[in-house]
């Protein structure tokens, strides 16, 4: 039995523009497996970034529950949210939002230091560890206008696991790279889910979809369908190309 460690139960969002409503989310049901690597799949404007934000404490619902574990998320006042992005949950986005005048190294132990759960040098212990294994450690004194797209979209991928979260979550973390770039970041968040990280993310790009142990697909606002994968391996990564997206197009992809 897979233990869960994220349910929504009838989760909606809805956004008020002009006095118009827009339904965003509707009626997501969902549970997120401890460490799968789930990705969710769909068209431009179905809301996948509005659940990742809403499942993740970024933004609450318009009703419906989101629970991690069993402590429910959903109605947290804003200080308990804050809480629990430092503490459970680490996010990765399309463009990686390190801070300018920060280091890499800064950037990465920063959001430890906020925390303030583990003492400083373990905390930079750390930070070297995940630099080490992402190879990224000759940059730790540089700014992140001095290092490449895909170098510091790594530094954002260590800075979301510096706290040891519950689930990573990653927005497109692809999106603004070049092809190579985009492997070498899948190829380390294929590593760290190897190595037991929970990992949810939203994607467009069938290369990265085929990384994931499970694939969810929304389509206008609603879950309609989700397939599930062998481990990955890459020898087999033509197979399951050819699978996913036979499947993808069978969703209206
Ligand atoms: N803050 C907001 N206020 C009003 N409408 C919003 C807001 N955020 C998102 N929306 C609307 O919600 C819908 C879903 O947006 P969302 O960003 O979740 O889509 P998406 O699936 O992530 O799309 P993309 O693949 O282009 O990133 C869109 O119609 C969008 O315009
Ligand atoms: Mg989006």
């Amino acid at each position: 039995m897979k233990e869960t460690i994220l349910q929504t139960k009838a989760l909606c969002k809805s956004y008020t523009t002009d006095g118009e409503q827009n339904h965003v989310l509707k009626n997501i049901n969902l549970e997120i497996y401890k460490s799968d690597f789930t990705v969710i799949m769909g068209s431009s404007g179905s809301g996948k970034s509005t659940l990742l934000y809403n499942l993740s404490g970024m933004d609450t619902p318009t009703s419906g529950e989101v629970y991690c574990g069993t402590r429910r998320i959903d109605n947290l006042k804003e200080n308990q949210l804050a809480k629990l992005r430092r503490t459970e949950i680490g996010f990765v986005f399309q463009q990686m939002h390190l801070v300018s005048n920060l280091s890499i190294f800064e950037n990465i132990t920063m959001p430890g230091y906020l925390m303030n759960k583990f003492p400083a040098r373990e905390i930079e212990r750390k930070a070297l560890a995940l630099m080490e294994s992402m190879g990224i450690k000759e940059l730790k004194y540089r700014l992140p206008s001095q290092v490449s797209g895909g170098q510091q979209q790594r530094a954002a991928v260590a800075r979301a696991m510096i706290n040891e979260p519950v689930l990573l979550f990653a927005d497109e973390p692809t999106g603004a790279l070049n092809s190579k770039m985009g492997r070498e970041i899948l190829k380390l968040l294929t590593d760290l889910n190897r190595n037991g990280q929970s990992i949810l993310m939203v994607t467009h790009d069938i290369k990265a979809a085929v990384r994931a142990d499970r694939i969810i697909y929304l389509h206008d606002g609603q879950l309609t369908g989700e397939i599930q994968l062998e481990k990955y391996m890459p020898d087999t990564e033509n197979d399951r190309e050819r699978q996913v997206l036979a499947w993808l197009t069978s969703k209206g992809w």
